[in-house]
């Protein structure tokens, strides 16, 4: 918008004192142009995330700070914390505590919460603003896993959606930073057609994401992430991306809609927002072992080509760059970690399996083996070695 009104200045200037330039095409080409963009660039409240973004997900044991910072510097638009519970931050828990600080280079990054009731999560959301001051704070209604959803917080809050909308609706008047949600197509295949099954005033045959998007956005959610699985698919089975258009194309919805699920070459993610209309992709197990994913995907979206500049050398030498920075997140003084982590050795348990689920390292004889080494190195010099090993192994099959 601000743009927009330069623009407008622009031209009332310009006619003002009949200048020539005011005949010149390029200056017209280049306001339409900028008409047109500004039409797709997509804003969570007030803050810009370009056109068709592309977000880091939120992953437990992945996307700590120093992953978000390597997304965000490859073209990430947005990153997502670990979910974090809110009862251990509300009882001090310091690795709860340490999974909320953020780096100003990697904003406009999310904290995401997750929990179980209205004032835990009211609470836990207030702590999260004072101490990290995120540019979002989302909510977790998506996490599958028995010992989270079992306790019906997660995804179990699928079956409960009168006290999410409860816990939403408080969340979005404790704060002042924009809230927003994740959650998934609905608790089975069986119910995620019928919004009756869980939430019995609504209209008949309609499916439960599409009535479910409507009330939390009637709660004041600045936007809504959803992942095309039902919490009973876990994270089996294709993710299914035609109800996440259904709830994009609902004439009703006004906030942006991100889909979630299954995106992992910059083909798909273009055919995502070609086919799903949707406002931003989010990408998660994708970025593991290749963080250079978003740039990739960056380039594909802008130019229709792939970024021919990440050469091999290159991208042995971003993972290089990742172990050096795992560890030194992980030795960071005032972190506040336990003792435990404090030590050359979190930051490579850390980053171990980004590396072990590497695609780079995809058909190397014998990979199998050299996984094994990558999940149980100890030090930086190990999974150098390793990297190095595997680095000359890719570089004989291509030349064979
Ligand atoms: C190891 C792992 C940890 C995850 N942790 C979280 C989490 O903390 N919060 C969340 O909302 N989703 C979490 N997810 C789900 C992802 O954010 C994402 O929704 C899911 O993986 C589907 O996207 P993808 O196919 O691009 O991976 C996790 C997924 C994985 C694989």
């Amino acid at each position: 918008m601000f743009r927009f009104i330069i623009y407008l200045a622009k031209i009332r200037r310009l006619n003002k004192n009949k200048n020539k330039k005011w005949k010149n095409n390029t200056f017209f080409h280049n306001f339409a142009t900028e008409i047109i963009t500004l039409h797709c660039i997509v804003f969570i409240s007030d803050i810009n995330l370009g056109s068709r973004p592309v977000l880091l997900a939120p992953m437990e044991d992945v996307t700590d700070m120093s992953f978000r910072i390597l997304c965000k510097e490859m073209g990430a638009s947005m990153v997502y914390s670990e979910f974090v519970s809110a009862d251990a931050l509300i009882r001090n828990v310091q690795r709860s505590l340490d999974k909320i600080r953020v780096e100003e280079i990697e904003r406009p990054v999310a904290i995401q919460i997750y929990g179980r009731d209205v004032e835990s999560m009211v609470e836990a959301s207030r702590i999260v603003e004072q101490e990290a001051k995120p540019d979002v704070l989302d909510i977790n209604f998506g996490c599958p896993v028995k010992k989270i959803a079992g306790k019906g917080a997660g995804s179990g809050m699928l079956r409960t959606p009168q006290l999410m909308l409860d816990i939403t609706k408080a969340v979005v008047s404790a704060v002042s930073t924009p809230v927003t949600v994740k959650t998934r197509l609905g608790w089975d295949v069986a119910t995620m057609y019928d919004a009756q099954t869980f939430l019995p005033d609504a209209p008949k045959g309609k499916a439960y994401i599409v009535e479910l998007a409507e009330r939390l956005q009637d709660c004041g959610i600045s936007a809504l992430t959803i992942h095309g699985r039902t919490r009973s698919q876990m994270y089996q089975g294709e993710a299914d991306w035609t109800l996440i258009g259904e709830v994009k194309n609902n004439p009703h919805m006004t906030i942006p809609i991100i889909g979630n699920g299954d995106i992992c070459t910059a083909e798909q993610c273009l055919d995502a927002f070609e086919r799903f209309g949707v406002d931003a992709v989010m990408v998660g197990r994708a970025s593991l072992g290749q963080p250079w994913l978003f740039r990739d995907m960056r380039t594909f979206l802008d130019t229709g080509q792939h970024d021919s500049s990440m050469t091999l050398e290159w991208k042995f030498s971003v993972l290089r760059r990742q172990i050096e920075q795992s560890v030194a997140y992980s030795l960071r003084e005032d972190n506040g970690l336990k003792e435990r982590r404090r030590t050359e050795l979190g930051g490579i348990i850390h980053v171990r399996r980004h590396l072990a689920n590497s695609p780079l390292f995809k058909g190397i004889p014998n990979f199998r083996e050299m996984r094994i080494r990558i999940l149980q190195a100890e030090s930086r010099d190990e999974l150098f070695t390793l990297l190095d090993k595997a680095y000359d192994l890719i570089r004989q099959s291509q030349s064979i």
